[in-house]
């Protein structure tokens, strides 16, 4: 059987991802740390920041029972040039799972062409699948499934709306995207699962009738030089109140975080009462030990 990654969430079949969600939330009753995972280890290389992702899987190994090794292209030989193709045979011979934050998602995918055991993508400029199973998690804890259900996306058209976009096909729900021209995601995503998103450019019109409305930061990691200037055109893509107001009465709202308050969501939207922010960025870690126990046990 071909070595089973998780680059994207096409990459594994929709019945398996529904398990590892619904694995997610049963684990994340269980009082006890389980020990599915004892002996184990996880590779993390992470060339850009992170807090929750790296945090999620670093405690989600150990809850297990497993262990975990974390490098940067500053500690390793890979900030030094040497090959990601190499690392990735080196690596894989002493470790059962690996998981990459990274830029290019070719280079990813380069990783794990060469690498002998499962390759996950924490992030990469294009995609960001591990933050979809716990947004798909958060929402069914919330309101069921999310079969059927209308998310609208408002903001860049990054790697997570381009994840949003691959759940839509995924979990069956609809997908309203409004970006401000020039920042739409890939021509080629829209196109493969146009029968679950369209795309506006008119927040309002994507908004009117969610269950759900997302965002995320108008400049991603490694787009800080463009921070002024995508600050002026996403100027009318702010999720705050009078947005909201066009949504489904009982919408929820999303952010992967970190949340720039005043940019690309109003600070009375995050810190509300019923925000599920911090739900959603718990459920990072829960999603994470479901997903490595898909990948390592089986
Ligand atoms: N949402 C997310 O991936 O957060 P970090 O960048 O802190 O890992
Ligand atoms: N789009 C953001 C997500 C951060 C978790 C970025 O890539 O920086």
């Amino acid at each position: 059987m071909a070595l089973q990654h998780f680059l994207t969430l096409q990459d594994l079949p929709a019945a398996d991802l529904e398990t590892i969600i619904r694995r997610a939330i049963d684990l994340k009753a269980q009082p006890q740390p389980a020990s599915s995972l004892t002996g184990k280890t996880l590779g993390l290389i992470f060339e850009k920041a992170s807090t929750r992702t790296r945090v999620a899987f670093e405690v989600a190994m150990n809850q297990l029972g497993g262990a975990s090794v974390f490098l940067t292209n500053n500690d390793s030989q890979l900030g030094r040039g040497e090959p990601v193709a190499d690392t990735a045979r080196v690596m894989s011979r002493m470790v059962e799972v690996i998981a990459i934050r990274t830029f290019s998602h070719a280079s990813l995918e380069k990783f794990a062409a060469y690498s002998r055991v499962p390759v996950i993508n924490a992030l990469s400029d294009d995609f960001h699948p591990c933050q979809l199973l716990a947004d798909v998690q958060t929402f069914m804890e919330a309101r069921g499934d999310i079969r059927g259900a209308r998310v609208a996306w408002v903001g860049d058209g990054n790697n997570m709306c381009q994840s949003y976009i691959n759940a839509a096909a995924v979990f069956g729900f609809s997908l309203q995207i409004a970006t401000p021209s020039g920042f739409e995601p890939k021509a080629e995503l829209l196109e493969r699962y146009a029968k679950h998103v369209s795309l506006v450019s008119d927040p309002k019109q994507a908004v009117a009738g969610a269950d759900l409305v997302v965002t995320d930061v108008w400049a991603s990691m490694g787009m800080e030089a463009e921070q002024s200037e995508r600050a002026t055109r996403f100027a009318a893509y702010q999720v705050n109140t009078a947005l909201m107001a066009y949504a489904a009465e009982s919408a929820l709202f999303m952010h992967c975080l970190p949340a720039h308050r005043g940019e690309e969501v109003s600070a009375e939207i995050l810190d509300a009462d019923d925000s599920v922010v911090w739900q959603e960025a718990e459920n990072r870690m829960h999603s994470k030990k479901a997903l490595l126990e898909y990948l390592i046990a089986g």
